[in-house]
């Protein structure tokens, strides 16, 4: 009999509900599958850096499937091709953390920045697989990431509670939802809240054309308004709303607060009462979704497949109903934007939702 196979697994980037339910099912698939070993690694690619790391027995990833969060950590700053304000290359420092370990295999759970840095470990000869997660949908070559659909259910569940408050004070009520820059979920949100105005980075829009729907359901008599706004848009076509730069992340800028602008025009031009409501971080907080929990069973189970087949640089994806895997670079290539004659964009037209174009 071989060597038991050697599994790592870590979880990078900004932290979503289903990232536990993607641990559990890569530890448990590779335990079932291989009897292999599994190997956590804390804090994103900062552990892979300093080698703090833990084996991880059944016991670890029982009772985790509904957790949100990650039992492993995350981090958000940790590039070991440019680590901390200095930006140093301690790419050596992975690897050797990596070797030591005797892994077989790194599974990435990540977005965008992890990838990048997923794809560049496995040019150096480390063989890696992905998970996609993130709650803005914004991965290429995979209909949806783990963590995308709970966010859509908490800030769903935020427009239908700001609905009564808007409605007994007749004002204009803003959610503004995370996304960075892409709307998916405002998009998704704002359809299932059925908002009477979505805003997002990827449909220019213009404030006279939001005034004038909120004007037109003033005078049909409508009392209230619900609009969606994702972090991402730009006033005036241009300028973003920048909460904050974060110095040593993969990402530094942070969004947010762009609604304050927005309602503070809507009162001059309408007179409209206006009331914001910025979800933050709650969008990628409490348990995730059943969907949520299916997709990581489906992607954990699909990375030990790769692992097992010694298809290295690729990520789990799902496409339609299909369970798939492509190249992990293909993924980040360019950021998946919603478009405009997408289905969803067109099923919300035809329900009377205004863009603002
Ligand atoms: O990428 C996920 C995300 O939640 C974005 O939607 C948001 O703009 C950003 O991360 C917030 O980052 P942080 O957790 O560092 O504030």
């Amino acid at each position: 009999m071989g060597r038991k196979k050697r599994i790592g697994v870590l979880t990078a980037g900004g932290d979503c509900p289903g990232l536990n339910a993607a641990i559990r099912a890569v530890a448990k698939a590779a335990f079932f599958e291989e009897r292999a070993e599994v190997i956590g690694i804390k804090d994103g690619f900062d552990g892979l850096i300093h080698d703090h790391t833990r084996k991880l027995v059944w016991e670890d990833v029982s009772g985790i499937l509904t957790l949100g969060g990650t039992i492993l950590g995350t981090n958000n700053r940790a590039d070991p091709f440019a680590y901390g304000e200095e930006k140093k290359d301690v790419s050596k420092l992975a690897l050797d953390t990596f070797h030591k370990l005797k892994l077989d295999a790194l599974v990435c759970i990540g977005g965008d920045g992890t990838f990048t840095v997923a794809h560049k470990l496995h040019q150096l000869g480390m063989p890696v697989v992905g998970i996609p997660k993130t709650i803005d949908n914004d991965l290429e070559q995979t209909d949806y990431t783990i963590g995308f659909n709970s966010a859509v259910a908490v800030a769903t569940d935020s427009i239908d509670k700001v609905h009564s408050t808007a409605e007994s004070h007749h004002r204009v009520m803003i959610v503004e939802v995370m996304g960075r820059y892409v709307g998916w979920l405002a998009l998704h949100a704002g359809v299932a809240g059925g908002a009477d105005v979505i805003l997002i980075p990827e449909i220019a829009f213009e404030m006279d054309k939001v005034c004038g729907e909120l004007e037109k359901r003033s005078k049909l008599g409508k009392r209230f308004s619900i609009m969606v706004v994702a972090e991402g848009i730009r006033l005036g076509g241009t300028e973003l709303v920048i909460k904050r730069e974060v110095k040593g992340s993969t990402e530094p800028i942070r969004l947010g607060g762009v609604s304050y602008r927005i309602a503070e025009q809507i009162e001059q031009l309408t007179g409209l009462e206006t009331r914001v409501a910025v979800l933050g971080h709650v969008q990628r907080g409490g348990t995730p979704t059943p969907f949520d929990r299916v997709l990581a069973t489906q992607f954990g189970k699909k990375a030990v497949d790769l692992i097992l087949a010694e298809e290295f640089g690729r990520m789990a994806s799902i496409q339609g109903i299909k369970i798939t895997s492509v190249p992990i670079q293909s993924a980040i290539v360019r950021q998946k934007k919603v478009t405009p004659d997408l289905p969803l964009v067109q099923a919300a037209r035809a329900v009377g939702t205004c863009f603002g174009d």
